[in-house]
This record gives C-alpha cells, sequence and structure tokens, in this order.
C-alpha cells in the first residue's frame, strides 16, 4: 500500500471545478470545517456560477481548469463538473500532481473509470469518488452487523429508489440524459443504491437488467430495474427462490402520478 504524506500543521486547501449544483453542498461543507481546510480556488466555464461562487467562498475565479492548475496552491481539487467530464479532467489534475476528489459517479464508461484511477496511481496521487449515503448513520450500523455476520450468509437484498425527475430536470442542463455526460436512472441517482449493494455484500460477480425511457424525452433509461449475484458462492436458484417470496410479500410500484409499495400476497 502506497504512503501519502500526511498535510500537517495548516490548513487543507481546496479548489473546486464545476459551481453549479451539487458545488452549494461542497461549498457548505467546507465551511463547516473551516477551521481545518481553506478553498483556494474555483472554476466554472459560466461566468454567472463562478461570479456567484466567489461571491460565496472569497477564493479566487477561473474560467478554465488547465488555467487554474498553472496557479492554484491546492492539495486537493474537487470536480463538480458534468458526469462525462471527469476522466479527463481528473487526468489533468492528477499531472498537476494534486489530489482528486470526483462527484459520482466516477465516469460514464468502464474504461475511463479505470484511466482515472491508473492516471491518479501513476502520478502518486488519491482519487476519491463522493458516496456520501455510505456515511448514512443506519447504513453504518448495518455495514457493522453485515460484518459481524449477525445476518449469516445473506442470500436476497432489496434496494427499491423511488425518485423522480421530472421532464424540467433533464431540460435544466444541456448534459443531462445523454449517454456522454450524465448516463441514465443507474449511472445516476441510483448510483450511490449500485454502490451500496457492492459495498454491503459485494463483490458482484453477474447482473442482468431491465431499463426504460418512458414518460422522459432523453437519450438514457429513465427507469430500470436489476438482478446481481454476489461472488461467494449463492445460485442463482436461491435468489429466486427468495425473490419468489418476497415479491409475493410486497409489490412495489412505480405510476404515473407517483411512487409507493403494497403489502400482502398477490393474487396468483
Ligand atoms: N453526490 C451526490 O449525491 C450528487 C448529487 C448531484 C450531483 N452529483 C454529481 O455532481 C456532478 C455535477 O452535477 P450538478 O447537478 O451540480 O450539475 P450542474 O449542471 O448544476 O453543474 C455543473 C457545473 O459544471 C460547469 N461546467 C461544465 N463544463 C465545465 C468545464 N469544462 N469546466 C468547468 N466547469 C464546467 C457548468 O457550467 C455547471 O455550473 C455530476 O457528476 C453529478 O452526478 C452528485
Amino acid at each position: 500500500m502506497r504512503n501519502y504524506p500526511i498535510i500537517t500543521g495548516r490548513k487543507i486547501r481546496f479548489a473546486l471545478v464545476g459551481c453549479g449544483r451539487i458545488a452549494a453542498n461542497h461549498f457548505g461543507s467546507m465551511e463547516k470545517h473551516g477551521e481545518n481546510i481553506e478553498i483556494v480556488d474555483v472554476c466554472d466555464v459560466d461566468r454567472a456560477s463562478l461570479d456567484k461562487a466567489v461571491q460565496r467562498t472569497g477564493a479566487k475565479g477561473h474560467l478554465s481548469l488547465t488555467e487554474m492548475l498553472q496557479t492554484t496552491t491546492a492539495d486537493i481539487v474537487v470536480l463538480a463538473t458534468p458526469s462525462g467530464l471527469h476522466p479527463e479532467q481528473a487526468i489533468e489534475i492528477a499531472l498537476s500532481g494534486r489530489h482528486v476528489m470526483t462527484e459520482k459517479p466516477v465516469a460514464t464508461r468502464w474504461h475511463d473509470g479505470l484511466r482515472m484511477v491508473k492516471g491518479c496511481d501513476d502520478a502518486g496521487v488519491r482519487l476519491f469518488v463522493v458516496k456520501q449515503n455510505r456515511r448514512n448513520a443506519t447504513l453504518q450500523l448495518l455495514k457493522q452487523a453485515v460484518e459481524q455476520k449477525r445476518f449469516g450468509r445473506i442470500y436476497m437484498v432489496n434496494i427499491n429508489v423511488f425518485w423522480t425527475r421530472p421532464q424540467e430536470y433533464y431540460d435544466s442542463a444541456k448534459w443531462r440524459g445523454t449517454w456522454e455526460f450524465d448516463g441514465g436512472a443507474f449511472m445516476n441517482q441510483a448510483s450511490h443504491y449500485v454502490d451500496l449493494l457492492d459495498w454491503l455484500i459485494g463483490p458482484i460477480e453477474s447482473m442482468q437488467a431491465y431499463t426504460g425511457t418512458l414518460e422522459r424525452d432523453i437519450e438514457v433509461e429513465a427507469v430500470a430495474g436489476h438482478l446481481v449475484q454476489d461472488v461467494v458462492g449463492g445460485s442463482v436458484h436461491d435468489a429466486e427462490d427468495a425473490l419468489d417470496a418476497i415479491t409475493r410479500e410486497r409489490l412495489p410500484y412505480a405510476a404515473h402520478h407517483g411512487n409507493g409499495s403494497g403489502n400482502g400476497r398477490l393474487k396468483q
């Protein structure tokens, strides 16, 4: 395992690229930890978003990442840009010798994610992906219980993500709902839960998925369901039995006017 020098005796310096919606959460967290960290530079290609971020943080503003990297004193650069931009930007930051903290999803293509990991390893910097749901108090307790084998062998995990994204959300920026820069419901919204599956019961051996683009004018899938099998030897037969029992007890539904779940046995 590689050892990275620990920063002591001064505040850790951050820069952030992409001053849109989620950047506000990063600024909020940085403000909260102001005793230990400072934000020195912010960057956005959109002048209005940049000006707003400069006003909030007091950091120096830049309209280009390349230009920012020439002068910034940041130890870590946060990527809060459209997902499809993360790979090239992460590698550029790594080559400049700074650690990278990227928003989820790490990338929109598997091989791009691998390139990011390699780029950061080769440059001797850390790559951290934001998966804040792992820090959720209930999930921390569940993780501990799983690790302590409280449930024994787990045959089935059922995760429902009943979030709604109206057409206006997809229309709010050009990159949303595209394969290149966003990915669909799995890649964007449900990626936290795909991650939780792997974190709680992984590694995952194989998966099958059904996807559909219903009622939304976008390239990518708007709804999806998937079944995964873990690596430790539970047979698909076991999983199917469990699935049968559970679907009979509890039927989740997503409908035009809302989502929910009904309990009780389905009529055969
Ligand atoms: N962790 C979470 O729960 C969570 C929640 C929301 C979004 N996200 C992720 O954060 C990222 C951004 O999402 P968002 O909702 O804030 O998007 P957004 O569109 O609101 O913000 C993106 C910003 O990046 C800027 N930008 C675009 N190209 C740029 C470039 N080349 N250089 C610098 N800036 C550039 C845009 O002008 C915009 O201000 C996405 O990867 C998304 O998946 C994570």
